[in-house]
């Protein structure tokens, strides 16, 4: 009778064992998260290797030769190298990786008093903030807070706004003596970071009035965006709205769009203020249901390059362009946003989730990713860096645009992406 019931119970175990592994309802990712990070790390060896250890040069693309393009330490781009190398070794946790990370990290060291453009947030947030996140070296911490306070340079409080770039005449031959890009959502992360690690509102107040008044001038009706607005500095006026990248003054430039909707999703997680999320969810939402947003989810470079009712800023060659461009790097900087969008909505975050799913899937599949030791050693193919300076471009500038290039932040924000997601599937927090 003994035997009988331990037997049994023995069955029992087993049959339950079985059920449990049959069932197990944990979520399964729709890409190869590993293999792509294995990818990442033979790629970037390439890359190194066409690097030079004590230079300051940066991977940014590759030349209408194919040789890889590169970068000072004052281009924008400058911090996304570094920013790759901390997402390789985040993943592997393979300590060459570290070594590497923290020499093209340190390289940046000076940028800590850069003010001539916006872009600091980019550079340092991306390097020295990942390093800072990683290491926790407090010393990370007082040269992201001197960014901040070099960012604050460029702030102008009667008109509550953070200057982008310095005078320039638009196409159209208007003068610019304020230009503020959407893409400067992104860079108002650092003034977050300052005020959370020093106690001091200060930076975060910058940083909501930044956000707020780009809200008032920046964004549609639609919650499609401008790409760029110029103010008075004194009366805090938009005088002008128009377009530097894009198509059109009134089309939507999807990178713009990608990252207006990282930004306000980051501006919510830093404040909770509820009119932040709203904005980030009508933004993806254009986005996300535009109807020429392809079935892949890969955007154009614009959503409305060639369409009727917009005129080009530049001459757009459909001869060149039968087809308008695709930008992965758009899609990438959405993907990221929207996985952790969806992590503030409750059951409505499921269909951006969803979207951020297939757009990995996309970057994933052979059409977007690159073959091993080819696209410059970068992993993602079909970018648009900027189509209307390629149009311009006179002959002896080769492949200034970089349109249909590689790119090395459309990589970043691939990894970035694939990190979060497997935070999420693991029932982490998004970061
Ligand atoms: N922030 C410049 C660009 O997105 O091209």
């Amino acid at each position: 009778m003994k035997k009988k019931n331990v037997f049994a119970r023995g069955l029992f175990f087993s049959v339950s064992c079985l059920f449990l592994l049959s069932c197990n309802t944990s979520p399964k990712s729709v890409v190869d998260i590993n293999k792509q990070f294995a990818f990442a790390a033979q790629q970037t060896e390439g890359l190194l290797k066409n690097l030079c250890d004590t230079a300051l040069q940066f991977p940014l693309s590759i030349n209408s030769d194919g040789n890889l393009k590169t970068v000072g330490i004052y281009n924008w781009t400058s911090g996304f190298f570094p920013g790759n190398l901390w997402y390789i070794y985040e993943y592997t946790q393979d300590p060459k990786w570290k070594e590497e990370a923290l020499k093209w990290t340190h390289k940046l060291e000076p940028i800590q008093y850069f003010t001539r453009h916006h872009d600091i947030g980019f550079m340092m947030y991306c390097s020295y903030g990942n390093a800072y996140r990683i290491t926790g070296n407090e010393a990370y911490k007082d040269i992201l807070v001197n960014s901040a306070k070099s960012l604050c340079t460029r702030y102008y409080p009667d008109a509550g706004i953070i200057r982008s770039w310095n005078y320039r005449k638009s196409r159209k031959g208007y003068d610019w003596h304020c230009p503020v890009i959407i893409d400067n959502m992104m860079n108002i992360e650092l003034l977050f970071f300052a005020s959370k690690v020093t106690g001091d509102d200060y930076y975060k107040n910058i940083a909501i009035s930044h956000a707020k008044k780009t809200i008032q001038n920046q964004l549609r009706d639609d919650f499609s965006s401008y790409h760029l607005v110029n103010y008075d500095t004194i009366t805090g006026i938009a005088t002008g709205k128009g377009t530097w990248q894009g198509y059109a003054d009134n089309s939507t430039w999807s990178r713009g769009q990608a990252w207006g909707i990282y930004g306000y999703t980051l501006t919510y997680r830093e404040t909770k203020d509820p009119e932040f999320l709203d904005v980030a969810r009508k933004m993806a939402d254009f986005f996300i249901n535009h109807p020429n947003l392809p079935e892949d989810k890969i955007p154009y470079w614009d959503f409305n390059a060639g369409e009727e009712g917009y005129v080009p800023d530049f001459v757009y060659d459909t001869n060149i362009y039968p087809v308008p461009p695709r930008d992965v790097s758009a899609a990438a900087v959405t993907c990221s946003a929207l996985l952790e969008l969806s992590t503030f909505l409750g059951e409505d975050g499921k269909k951006y989730y969803q979207t951020a799913e297939k757009m990995l899937q996309s970057m994933t599949s052979p059409t977007y990713m690159a073959n091993k030791g080819e696209n410059g050693n970068f992993m993602l193919k079909h970018f648009v860096g900027s189509l209307p300076a390629q149009a311009t471009a006179k002959r002896n500038e080769p492949g200034k645009g970089e349109v249909d290039n590689p790119c090395v932040y459309a990589d970043y924000y691939y990894m970035e992406a694939l990190l979060r997601y497997k935070r999420l599937l693991e029932g982490k927090t998004v970061i």
